[in-house]
């Protein structure tokens, strides 16, 4: 499962997460919303955008998310988003055509080991 999570997208590929594994989330007030450090719809949205990314290469379809950096206010008002609302990116869907050949990011880039990411216990 570990070894899984190491394949997450990233933005620029910056592989810019750690995890510890820590058995005692009571200890650290971790069950009370007040308490979390980013908003939960901000990784609510995350992971369903992820389940959405899955589920379409589940269904033979090439799927894509990208972060919006500009022009974000003018799509979500042509889209009538309400302003309580922010938009988190986009996700693109298409068929793979049979002559693409798709490199992962980490021809270019190295992934992170997993002995970098992953912490037991403690960082
Ligand atoms: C927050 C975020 C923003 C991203 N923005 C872009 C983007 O603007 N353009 C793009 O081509 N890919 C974008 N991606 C996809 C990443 O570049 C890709 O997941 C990462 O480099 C891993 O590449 P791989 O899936 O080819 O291994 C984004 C991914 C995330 C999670």
């Amino acid at each position: 499962m570990l070894e899984v999570a190491r394949h997450a997208p990233s933005g620029g590929f910056s592989q810019g997460f750690d995890f510890i594994a820590q058995p005692d989330k009571l200890q650290f007030g971790m069950d009370k919303e007040e308490n979390w450090p980013v908003p939960f719809w901000t990784v609510d949205t995350s992971m369903a955008i992820m389940l959405i990314l899955l589920a379409s290469v589940n269904e033979g379809l090439g799927a894509w998310y990208f972060g919006i950096t500009r022009g974000e206010h003018d799509v979500v008002r042509e889209l009538g988003v309400p302003p309580s609302c922010t938009m988190l990116g986009v996700i693109a869907l298409g068929y793979p055509s049979s002559e693409d050949k798709p490199r992962g990011s980490v021809f270019t880039i190295r992934r992170r080991p997993f002995e970098e990411m992953f912490h037991i216990g403690r960082w």
